[in-house]
């Protein structure tokens, strides 16, 4: 569950796993971990070795978020998210980040884009590269040079790495509008020189049924204002990924409501909501649970093959948004306020 709302939302789609449970009659075995500033905490580090041992254990982690001020005197690499999200994506090979981020028609008038914008929906799927990049690439760090201090980090990309998550990217596409488009900076970096080649060399070999587009990273922004439901499935690396999936969440209006899987090979697969521990609301009962809900959804596609119940999860979503209830995040007038509990 870890910090800040994380275990408010966590609670909320454990009930949701217990109801499944009932319902399509499956067995599961859940074990908990301490992880994030809970950890530091209580055990002095943000991924002590238990949590390791208890995620190599399971078939998936469910992860609720972390990090929060009280944690942010630390040095960073002590802190929740470069001391537990960052090792734990790279320690399980989770190089795939998929971020889907939809406009719930019900929810259209939370988006801050004109109504002319959304109203022809918006349904798109982030596919970020999440173990490699400038967030891991070597050299890192600081020094003194001629008495002047310097700070530095280093975007590498292997062709086995590009090619690993676009192929997912292929994929995910083929399974839906067969559009994608590939964000990159190849007017600039060497790295996205690479990338572009690599998926040119992809789709021609593998993937010739899909339509591919490459934009560059300061245009990409750009359109997904402009014409959000132009997109299907995107592809990037870690940095842009990073960035371009918040500025989809925010299109859609709620942070509350977008789920995340960041996956690694043979299906083991961590699924945490894309907003973060939002310590502000923390302990008052009013962060909306469909995030995690929604996450949990995603973990039974994707580590369990369970379509079925991933569905019937987000049809209940669906459903409970068609009967006009909102936490306070989604709350616009004439609707049904709840708490957290209520919405679960
Ligand atoms: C995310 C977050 C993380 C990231 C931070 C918390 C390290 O912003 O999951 O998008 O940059 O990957
Ligand atoms: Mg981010």
């Amino acid at each position: 569950p870890g910090d800040g709302i994380g275990p408010e939302v966590m609670d909320e789609a454990l009930l949701t796993l217990e109801t499944i449970k009932m319902k399509f009659d499956i067995y599961y075995e859940l074990k908990t971990a301490l992880v994030g500033g809970a950890a530091i905490d209580q055990r002095g580090k943000a991924l002590p070795d238990e949590t390791i041992e208890i995620c190599k254990w399971a078939h998936c982690i469910l992860f609720g978020s972390v990090g929060g001020p009280k944690w942010e005197h630390l040095p960073p690499e002590e802190q929740p998210e470069r001391g537990a999200l960052l090792p734990l994506r790279k320690k399980f090979g989770l190089y795939a980040n998929l971020r889907p981020a939809i406009i719930y028609p019900p929810l259209a008038a939370a988006s801050p884009l004109k109504y002319e914008i959304i109203k022809n929906g918006v349904d798109m799927i982030i596919v970020r590269e999440l173990t490699s990049g400038i967030y891991f690439g070597q050299p890192k760090g600081r020094e003194e040079r001629n008495g002047v201090t310097v700070a530095f980090d280093t975007l590498t990309y292997s062709v086995p790495e590009i090619e690993k998550i676009c192929r997912i990217a292929f994929e995910t596409a083929r399974s839906r509008c067969k559009k994608l488009c590939s964000v990159d900076k190849a007017n600039v970096l060497a790295s996205s020189v690479l990338w572009r080649e690599v998926v040119n060399r992809l789709w021609q070999n593998e993937f010739p049924d899909i339509e591919l587009q490459h934009l560059y990273i300061d245009n990409a922004t750009m359109q997904l204002i402009r014409q959000p439901y132009n997109f299907d499935v995107i592809v990037c690396d870690n940095m842009f990924g990073d960035i371009l999936s918040d500025e989809a969440a925010m299109i859609t209006g709620s942070i509350g409501m977008l789920a995340s899987a960041s996956l690694g090979d043979n299906r083991f697969g961590l699924y945490e909501p894309s907003g973060g521990s939002a310590p502000d609301i923390a302990g008052k009962g009013i962060a909306n649970p469909i995030a995690q809900i929604l996450s949990l959804a995603l973990m039974f596609k994707y580590s369990f093959n369970r379509d079925d119940i991933c569905k019937c999860i987000q049809n209940a979503v669906k459903k409970t948004l068609d009967k006009g209830y909102r936490t306070k995040d989604i709350y616009t007038e004439g609707a049904i306020l709840v708490n957290t509990a209520e919405m679960g």
